[in-house]
């Protein structure tokens, strides 16, 4: 079933065609993200359980990109799909386990945490059910990622040590919410959150979900550090 457009002028289906269009491309350059990330899990040694779990995640960005370019398809009433990726110097590979767990912490624990919460919203206010159906599955598979995120960093910071640690921990004191630009379009009743509303709920993830979650891990670990050294002789 497509996306209704009954009732639209060609403005705002155009304006809706290049949301979803932008959303394809950011999904599109997630594929990316996770190829590099898992050539860099494995130069780190990472357990299979988080490489196969993170090749899977790229099969689920594909099916996004996939998505979201259908609808952008859909509204602009002609076949819309993805560029060329440009490959840029921020995404060459690095096998420093500091690098890989802050790049994990802010792309992952931050950017796929706030995906899911984004996603999540967005379908409760969605009237449309074909839109709300490619919310509902990226708002899973977001949280999917998310939560691999969350346990990639875990074992990151099991196993850098200190290093990692002071890492994280300045990376988590500085974590601002990622930029919003403009939206092309506010249309919560065909699943289009307004940049503000989108701001607005980045940031209350932020300070109510990930710094929480990360200072908890963080704080884990410490005790986790005390619990195992000897006990002073008294
Ligand atoms: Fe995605
Ligand atoms: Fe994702």
């Amino acid at each position: 079933m497509a996306a209704t457009t009954t009732g639209l002028d060609e403005g705002r289906r155009e304006r809706l065609a290049a949301a979803w269009g932008r959303d394809a491309a950011l999904e599109h350059a997630s594929v990316a993200a996770f190829a590099r990330w898992i050539v860099e899990l494995l130069a780190c040694g990472a357990p299979p359980a988080l490489v196969s779990a993170a090749q899977a995640a790229i099969a689920d960005e594909i099916e996004h990109a996939r998505l979201c370019f259908g609808l952008a398809s859909t509204y602009a009433g002609r076949p819309l799909g993805p560029d060329a990726l440009p490959v840029t110097p921020a995404m060459a590979v690095s096998s420093d386990m500091s690098q890989l767990a802050v790049s994990t912490l802010i792309e992952g624990c931050v950017g796929e945490t706030i995906a899911a919460v984004e996603a999540g919203y967005a379908v409760a206010g969605c009237a449309d059910p074909a839109v709300a159906r490619v919310l509902r599955t990226i708002a899973a598979d977001e949280q999917r990622h998310a939560a691999l995120a969350w346990r990639a960093l875990a074992w990151a910071l099991e196993r850098g040590g200190a290093p990692v640690r002071a890492a994280v921990t300045a990376a988590v004191a500085g974590l601002r919410a990622p930029r919003i630009d403009a939206e092309a379009v506010a249309d919560p009743a065909r699943g289009r959150l307004g940049a503000a509303e989108r701001r607005e709920l980045a940031a209350t993830t932020l300070r109510a979900v990930i710094l929480p979650s990360a200072r908890r891990l963080l704080g884990r670990r410490e005790a986790d550090r005390a619990s195992a050294e000897p006990q002073a002789r008294v």
